[in-house]
C-alpha cells in the first residue's frame, strides 16, 4: 500500500508548525508557506464517485508504465485497435497508441446517439437573461455537426488543412470544432477576445486559408461587432492569404455586423446551411497520431507557439481525466466557466466531457454581469452540479457579491479551479460559500502544452489541502529539480523547477513547424537530448514548486515570476498570498523593483474590496503582515493601492506591466490587455508617489 493511501485511510492530519524562515542558497527558492490543514471529501461524494478505488495509483505506477494508459484509451471507440502503446524511438517526439485509428467527432457525438440521443450534450446560456437557454441534444448536435461538415467539404477544406477560428463562447464553436474533426481537418481556435492582429499572426503561422468567425456576440452588456475584426485580420496576414471567411450569425437570418460582406470571400453559414439539410458525412477514420488541433500559447516576447495536439493520445487523456478527476457522469450537469478559446475549454468543455456523454454548459457572458448573482442563477436554473472556474473569477465574484451564493438554491458536488495557484484564504471562501461546505474541490495544475490536468488529487481518494494542487495524476510522475539538476526531496521546504518524468498521452506532439523550439524550450534544461532512451527526458514546465512531506505539490507560479531579493529567491505567489490574508485586500501582485542597494526589492500592488479606502495606515498594515508571515526580507518596499490590475483577457494579472511601471520603464504593447486603460492610471499614481517620496 502506498504511503499516501495509508495516510488517507488513517485520516492522517498533517499539522506542521509554520515554517521558520530558512536560509537557502541561490539554487532553490525559499519557501515560507505554512502547512494548511487537510479537508476530507464528504462521504456522499465518495459513494457516487467514478473513481473511488485507491488501487488506481498502483495500476498507474511506474512499474505498469506505459501500458497503464490503456485504461484511458479503452474509454474510446477505435476503428482499429493500436498495436503499440508508446513509440518512444525518437525522443522527445513521442507517439501514443500507434497503429490505432479513430475519429474524435464520432467519439464525442455519434457513439452516444443510441443511449443518450435525446439528452442535452450542450446547454447554451446566452448573456441576455431574457433569451432562453438552448438545449442541444446529442441528436441535434449530430445533425448540426454533419451539416456543417458537409458545407466545409464543399468549401474546399481538406484533410489536415488548418482552419483558423475566431469564435466567442457560443455553441457554434464546438460545432465547428467537431465538424473539422469529422472530416479530418485541424482546427486552430484563437480566443474570441483576442485582437485581429493575434488572429492574423496565428493564421499566418498555421497557413490557414479559411477563417471561421461570427457576426456579433454579447459580452458584459455590450454587443461586440466581431466580424469587423475578421476584415482586419485578413488584411493583416503577411504570409498567408485567407481566401474564405465563414460567418456564423448570432441570430440566424439576421446579419448583425456593421461591415459589409466581401463578394467571393465572405459566406453566411446559416444561409448556406439551408442547402445542407439532412446531409451526413461519414467520420474520417484517422491514425491516432494525426493532429486534432493547434492551440497557440502567447509568450510575452517571443512568437506564439502552436501547440500541436494528437487525436488518439489527447482524446484518451481528456476522456480519462474527465471521468476520474472531474467525476463527470452522463447524468450530471457540468459547467466550466473557462473560455473555449483556451486549452481548458478545449479539453474540459468540449472534448473531455462530450467524449463521455456529459451535459456541458456554455455561457456567453461574464459571471458578474449584470450582477454577481448571475452564475448562481444559471447554476440553479440548470441544476449544475459540477462547477469549474479559475482563482481570478473566484476573487472577482467574491469581491462583487460575497454573500450572493446564499441566495440561490443550487448544490455542487464538485468544484474545480485552474490557471494559477489559489490562495488558501480564497480557497476557503470558495469551499464555504460557493460550495456551501458540501462540494469537494480539485485544484488542477497543467498547461496548454499538457493537453489535460497533470497535477491534482482524485477527489474521492485524497484529502483537499487549500493552496496545493495535490499529487501527480495517475501515470504522471512529477519531480522537482534545483538549478544544478539535483532532485529536491519532498518535505525539505525547498522549492525548485517542477518537471515531469516520462511522456504521457495528453502531451502535445511538438510546436507547429518548429520542432527545434519544442526540444529547446521543454527538454534542453534537464534532459539528455540526443539519448534514445525516453527515461532520459524530463518535461520542463517552467513553474516553480515545492512538495510537502505528504507528497502534495504547491505551485509557486512561473519561474519568471520568482523574485530575487538580496540573494534570496522568493516566490511571488507566497507574498501575494500573505497580502491577501488582510481582510481589506481583494487582489495582490508583486513585482521586482531595481534597487541601488539591495539589488532588487519587492513592490506590491493591491486592489481593495469594495467598502475599504486606501490609506497610509492600510499600506503599513499590509507591509507588516507580509513581514510577519514571510520574514523581513519579503517586506514590500512600497504598497501601491490601485483601482484595478492590468489583466490579460484570460484574467491573468500582467506583472510584466506593473514591473515596468515600478521601474519607470516602457510598458510595451498593452493592446492585448482586457483593460489597457488602467495602465496609465496606475502609472500616474505610482510615479507621482515616487516623486513625492523624493521631495
Ligand atoms: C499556471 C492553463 C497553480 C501555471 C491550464 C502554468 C497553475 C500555467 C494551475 C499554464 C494551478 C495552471 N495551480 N498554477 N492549479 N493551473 N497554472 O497554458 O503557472 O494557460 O504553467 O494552461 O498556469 O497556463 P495555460
Amino acid at each position: 500500500m502506498t504511503e499516501m493511501i495509508k495516510e488517507r485511510q488513517e485520516g492522517i492530519f498533517l499539522p506542521f508548525a509554520p515554517r521558520e524562515y530558512n536560509e537557502v542558497g541561490e539554487e532553490a527558492i525559499a519557501v515560507h508557506w505554512k502547512e494548511e490543514e487537510l479537508i476530507q471529501p464528504k462521504e456522499k461524494f465518495i459513494r457516487q464517485a467514478n473513481m473511488a478505488d485507491v488501487g488506481i495509483y498502483e495500476r498507474f505506477s511506474e512499474k505498469n508504465y506505459p501500458e497503464c494508459f490503456k485504461e484511458y484509451a479503452d474509454m474510446l471507440s477505435w476503428d482499429r485497435y493500436w498495436t503499440e502503446t508508446l513509440d518512444a524511438s525518437n525522443p522527445p517526439f513521442f507517439k501514443w497508441f500507434v497503429g490505432g485509428k479513430l475519429n474524435a467527432c464520432y467519439n464525442c457525438v455519434d457513439r452516444h446517439l443510441q443511449k443518450y440521443g435525446n439528452k442535452a450534450a450542450i446547454i447554451f446560456a446566452p448573456e441576455p437573461e431574457n433569451e432562453p437557454y438552448q438545449f442541444i441534444t446529442y441528436r441535434e448536435l449530430h445533425r448540426r455537426v454533419n451539416e456543417f461538415a458537409a458545407l466545409l467539404l464543399d468549401m474546399g477544406v481538406k484533410e489536415n488543412d488548418v482552419v483558423t477560428f475566431h469564435l466567442p463562447m457560443v455553441a457554434e464553436l464546438p460545432i465547428s470544432m467537431l465538424a473539422c474533426a469529422r472530416i479530418g481537418a485541424i482546427h486552430s481556435e484563437v480566443f474570441g477576445g483576442f485582437s485581429s492582429k493575434a488572429v492574423a499572426e496565428r493564421a499566418d503561422d498555421a497557413e490557414s486559408k479559411v477563417l471561421i468567425t461570427m457576426d456579433s456576440y454579447h459580452r458584459s452588456g455590450r454587443v461586440i461587432d466581431h466580424k469587423a475584426r475578421a476584415d482586419e485580420s485578413v488584411n493583416q496576414c503577411k504570409e498567408t492569404k485567407i481566401e474564405k471567411v465563414l460567418i456564423w450569425e448570432r441570430y440566424p437570418g439576421k446579419y448583425s455586423s456593421s461591415t459589409p460582406l466581401v463578394e467571393g470571400r465572405d459566406y453566411l453559414i446559416n444561409d448556406l446551411l439551408e442547402n445542407y439539410r439532412g446531409k451526413r458525412v461519414k467520420p474520417l477514420s484517422k491514425p491516432a497520431e494525426d493532429t486534432l488541433f493547434l492551440m497557440y500559447t502567447s509568450g510575452t516576447t517571443a512568437r506564439p507557439k502552436g501547440c500541436q495536439h494528437s487525436i488518439g493520445g489527447y482524446l484518451s487523456y481528456v476522456a480519462g481525466t474527465s471521468k476520474y478527476l472531474f467525476d463527470i457522469h452522463p447524468e450530471d450537469t457540468y459547467w466550466c466557466l473557462a473560455d473555449i478559446g483556451w486549452i481548458t475549454g478545449h479539453s474540459y468543455i468540449v472534448y473531455g466531457p462530450l467524449s463521455i456523454a456529459a451535459t456541458s454548459v456554455i455561457f456567453e457572458g461574464t459571471p458578474t454581469y449584470p450582477d454577481a448573482g448571475r452564475s448562481w442563477r444559471i447554476a440553479e436554473d440548470l441544476h449544475v452540479n459540477i462547477f469549474h472556474t479559475s482563482p481570478t473569477m473566484i476573487r472577482m465574484i467574491r469581491r462583487d457579491g460575497p454573500d450572493e451564493p446564499d441566495k440561490y438554491n443550487y448544490h455542487f458536488k464538485l468544484m474545480c479551479t485552474v490557471g494559477e495557484a489559489i490562495e488558501p484564504e480564497v480557497w476557503r471562501w470558495y469551499y464555504d460559500k460557493v460550495g456551501k461546505g458540501e462540494a469537494a474541490i480539485i485544484d488542477t495544475w497543467w498547461q496548454t502544452e499538457n493537453g489535460g490536468v497533470i497535477g491534482s488529487n482524485l477527489p474521492a481518494l485524497r484529502a483537499m489541502k487549500p493552496g496545493s494542487c495535490g499529487i501527480g495524476m495517475p501515470g504522471i510522475y512529477p519531480v522537482i529539480f534545483d538549478e544544478q539538476g539535483n532532485e529536491i526531496e519532498k518535505g525539505s521546504g525547498k522549492a525548485g523547477n517542477i518537471c515531469i518524468k516520462w511522456p504521457w498521452p495528453g502531451s502535445f506532439q511538438t510546436i507547429w513547424k518548429d520542432p527545434d523550439r519544442y526540444v529547446e524550450t521543454y527538454y534542453s534544461k534537464y534532459s539528455k537530448v540526443g539519448s534514445k532512451d525516453y527515461r532520459d527526458y524530463y518535461y520542463f514546465a517552467g513553474d516553480g514548486a515545492v512538495q510537502a512531506a505528504d507528497g502534495s505539490f504547491r505551485i509557486l507560479g512561473r519561474i519568471d515570476d520568482v523574485i530575487n531579493v538580496a540573494g534570496h529567491r522568493l516566490g511571488a505567489k507566497e507574498i501575494e498570498s500573505s497580502s491577501g490574508t488582510n481582510e481589506e485586500v481583494a487582489e495582490s501582485a508583486v513585482v521586482a523593483k531595481k534597487d541601488a542597494i539591495k539589488g532588487t526589492v519587492v513592490d506590491l500592488y493591491v486592489v481593495l474590496k469594495p467598502g475599504f479606502e486606501p490609506s497610509k495606515e492600510l499600506e503599513a498594515k499590509i507591509r507588516n503582515k507580509v513581514s510577519t508571515d514571510i520574514g523581513p526580507i519579503a517586506r514590500p518596499s512600497r504598497v501601491h493601492i490601485v483601482p484595478d490590475m492590468p489583466k490579460t483577457r484570460s484574467g491573468k494579472i500582467m506583472r510584466r506591466v506593473l514591473a515596468a511601471i515600478s521601474n519607470k520603464e516602457g510598458v510595451g504593447d498593452v493592446t492585448s490587455l482586457a483593460n489597457p486603460e488602467i495602465v496609465e492610471v496606475i502609472k500616474n499614481q505610482v510615479q507621482e508617489q515616487q516623486e513625492s517620496v523624493l521631495v
